[in-house]
């Protein structure tokens, strides 16, 4: 884990509330894997006083790339960061995604900003020689929050869509497109990658358990320090093998990648 000041080398809105910025660290852009994440201070002062977590979108060489959507006050400070500027990072952080050991289909889902970590994923997944096929389900609010649809069908992600509106693609939930997706494929991915809101990571937890297909889930929390050291983040897991009692993991050390069987879904 590094601490570093990097340089704003762009930050450009892509879609209403969405931003994209990418910042030059070579140091902490060496050592970072897909779903690890970054705690950034948004101000030069200490206020905020905490740094905000975020996922690395895509790796340019040195730059890290963060797709990210304006909520409140420290991601609207960092919508205001013009090239020039500097940010004080610390990471990378927690455990990310495990890379699968053989072939075969992979199936990406994700939900509104739960796109961010996926192209990186998509990325290295490619550079690791999987051959896929390759898949990604993308549900939003509407057509508008759809962003980098085009760089993963690029990569050759056979992708779907769905928004809540209709807008675009399908209208709906994305977890109801999964089940109907998964009843009708002949060959069922080996691994299925999902990020976005709580509620649809445990709807694709228990599909993905259903039709016994290994998934690896990017939970989100609020976080403080990022480092296991404030228990702010935690998430009540099942006992691993040689315990009885369920613990609590925090998301920011033991992930923020969990596997569905990890959680206890019915108990967060
Ligand atoms: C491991 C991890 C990776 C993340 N990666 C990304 C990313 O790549 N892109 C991105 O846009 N966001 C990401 N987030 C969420 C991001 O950290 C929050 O949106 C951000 O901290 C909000 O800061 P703020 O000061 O603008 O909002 P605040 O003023 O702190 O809060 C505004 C609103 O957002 C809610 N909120 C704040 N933090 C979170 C959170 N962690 N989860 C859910 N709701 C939250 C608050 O409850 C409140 O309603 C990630 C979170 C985690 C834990
Ligand atoms: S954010 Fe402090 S323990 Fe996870």
């Amino acid at each position: 884990m590094l601490l570093k000041n990097a340089p704003v080398l762009f930050n450009e809105q892509v879609a209403a509330n969405l931003y994209h910025v990418g910042f030059e660290c070579p140091d902490i852009a060496r050592r970072v894997q897909p779903g690890q994440f970054l705690m950034i201070r948004v101000a030069r002062e200490f206020d905020p006083l905490l740094r905000r977590p975020f996922a690395v979108h895509r790796l340019e060489s040195a730059c890290i790339e963060i797709l990210y959507r304006v909520v409140g006050r420290g991601t609207s400070i960092l919508a205001g960061l013009t090239p020039g500027d500097s940010i004080n990072i610390l990471g990378p952080l927690g455990r990310g995604f495990r890379l699968p050991s053989g072939g075969g289909p992979i199936l990406l889902v994700a939900g509104g900003i739960g796109i961010a970590p996926l192209p990186f994923l998509a990325e290295i997944l490619l550079a690791a020689g999987n051959t896929g096929p390759h898949y990604l389900l993308f549900g939003a609010g509407k057509a508008e929050e759809l962003v980098c649809v085009d760089h993963l069908e690029d990569l050759g992600f056979v992708t779907t869509v769905v928004t809540e509106d209709g807008s675009s693609g399908e209208k709906g939930l994305v977890t109801d497109h999964l089940e109907r997706w998964l009843d009708g494929q002949q060959q069922l991915p080996v691994l299925i990658y999902s990020c976005g809101p709580y509620a649809m990571q445990r709807k694709v937890a228990h599909c993905a358990l259903r039709f016994g297909i290994p998934c690896q889930l990017s939970m989100e929390a609020l976080m403080a320090c990022g480092v296991g050291a404030c228990l702010g983040c935690s998430l009540r897991c099942k006992p691993p093998a040689s315990e009885t009692e369920p613990y609590y993991a925090n998301v920011c050390q033991h992930g923020p990648v969990f596997t569905a069987e990890e959680i206890i879904w019915e108990q967060c």
